[in-house]
């Protein structure tokens, strides 16, 4: 009979240690550990065939990838292309997100295609999933739904229908009998993965797995997931807001800094195929002090959003920020440089910055966008609204070059800007037409040009 072993595991990043800790000493998470059981299995020690002997990189035969096109091209390119056939894919997100949505969804269209997809849902009921395939227009008969959370069952349904893709809704709700510990824990996760990752490769079939997100923006659970999967992609954005990104983490077949735009409407999720326009819908071209148009690049695009600034006298004791869309850290690096370098009071000012259509910009080059927003706001004038705004301050003062600058002045462009401030150590190779580019090297300087232009 084989002996049960039990061990204490972090259940944020996976961590095991032979007693209970209050503290995991790997991540700092408190009171994670929880006691799990598993059966300790004897391995045999048999050296394995050699079946793959070294080769010359020459000798290697490339096979390129097949990826399975999805017909969702926001889907597509955050993969890198399509989903790449026998690859384990992570889609992690906020419960209510809508990843169970953007699933059906790519789901529906390629049955339509002609796939074949099982969506293995053990979270859901079968007649809850009809429910949103109902709303979201689906009806092919290529798309099987398994309500199951048992891994054994899953594994014999998956290899009897040899389906083009499996969705697992979600990873953290399956348990396979190999392990004591319930659903949802590290080892359970672990294993599961692990198993899924296998029936991936050896049948060559394409999985999408879901997995949660915790209260602190991790994957759920371990971070053992995502080394485990080739790619992991998340969704992102305000639950209460219409507009979702999909961010690409870890690609083993692709760029990882592609994103994808999508709102959520009444039947479903919309591709946004012009975001910059998008972000802008609400932007009022006779402009108030306290707003800043600003161009970041999201992966290979460009995106146009407004950042807005409230500055007003604080009623605490110790004056208030708040940061909504941008990192708080460089917020208060922002003010830190405008008072020491162009004398700004803000030791009793409250400062809001906020980003409007509820995306997260985590550049360094909106630093010029926010600090406008902020003086402006302070001294109660306002920026020329066909005016865009690029640059990263630094420490002194000084704006620092970004990148991608020549694909950041064009979108500007193309979307009626007349004019744009970018940093005087970017160097353009052609020229844009129709968009003038006023060069700055100090934020002094930066703030003359901007409010006199
Ligand atoms: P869901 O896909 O269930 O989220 P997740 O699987 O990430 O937990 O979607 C959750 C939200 O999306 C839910 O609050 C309802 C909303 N929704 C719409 O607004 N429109 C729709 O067409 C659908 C299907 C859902
Ligand atoms: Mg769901």
């Amino acid at each position: 009979m084989a002996k049960t072993k039990s061990k204490y595991v972090c259940q944020n990043c996976g961590y095991e240690s032979a007693g209970y800790l209050g503290r995991c000493p790997d991540c700092g998470a408190w009171s994670s550990f929880v006691e799990e059981t598993s059966a300790t299995e004897t391995k045999s020690l048999v050296t394995p065939p050699d079946k793959n002997p070294p080769m010359r990189l020459s000798q290697i035969e490339m096979n390129t990838e097949i990826r399975i096109e999805t017909g969702i091209s926001e889907f597509d390119r955050v993969l890198g292309g399509g989903i790449v056939q026998g690859s384990l894919v992570l889609l992690a997100g906020d419960p209510g997100i809508g990843k169970s949505t953007i699933l059906l969804q790519t789901s529906g269209q390629l049955c339509t295609a002609g796939k074949k997809v099982l969506y293995v849902s053990a979270e859901e009921s079968a007649s809850q999933i009809k429910l949103r395939a109902e709303r979201l227009d689906i009806h092919s008969d290529n798309l099987y739904i398994y309500p199951q959370t048992n891994f054994e069952l899953i594994q014999k349904h998956i290899e009897e229908m040899s389906p083009d893709l499996v969705i697992i809704d979600s990873i953290q709700a399956i348990y396979t009998t190999q392990i004591q510990s319930s659903a949802g824990s590290v080892s359970q996760i672990r294993e599961c993965c692990n198993a899924l990752m296998n029936i991936a490769k050896t049948n060559n079939i394409s999985i999408i797995v879901i997995g949660h997100v915790t209260k602190e923006g991790n994957i759920a659970g371990p971070k053992v997931l995502e080394h485990m999967v080739d790619t992991v992609i998340q969704f992102e954005g305000d639950k209460y807001k219409s507009y979702r990104v999909l961010r690409s983490i870890k690609n083993r077949f692709g760029n990882t800094s592609e994103v994808g735009i999508f709102e959520m409407g009444t039947k479903g999720l919309i591709e946004i195929l012009n975001p910059s326009q998008a972000f802008l819908k609400e932007y009022s071209q006779t402009q108030t002090p306290g707003s800043t148009i600003i161009v970041t690049n999201e992966g290979t695009r460009p995106l146009l959003v407004e950042i807005q600034a409230l500055v007003g006298t604080t009623p605490y004791p110790a004056p208030r920020r708040v940061s909504n869309g941008v990192d708080f850290s460089r917020v208060l690096q922002i003010l830190a440089v405008l008072e020491k370098r162009i004398g700004l009071n803000l030791s009793k000012q409250d400062v809001y910055v906020n980003v409007i259509g509820g995306i997260d910009v985590t550049e360094p080059a909106a630093d010029l966008g926010i600090a406008l927003a902020i003086i402006t706001c302070v001294r109660d004038v306002t920026l020329d609204s066909q005016t865009a705004i690029v640059g990263e301050i630094g420490l002194s003062g000084e704006i620092r070059g970004v990148n991608n600058i020549e694909r950041r002045i064009t979108e500007a462009q193309k979307l009626g800007f007349k004019r744009i401030i970018i940093p005087e150590a970017n160097e353009i190779q052609e020229k844009v037409k129709g968009i003038e580019v006023i060069k700055v090297k100090r934020i002094v300087e930066a703030i003359s040009k901007a409010v006199a232009s």
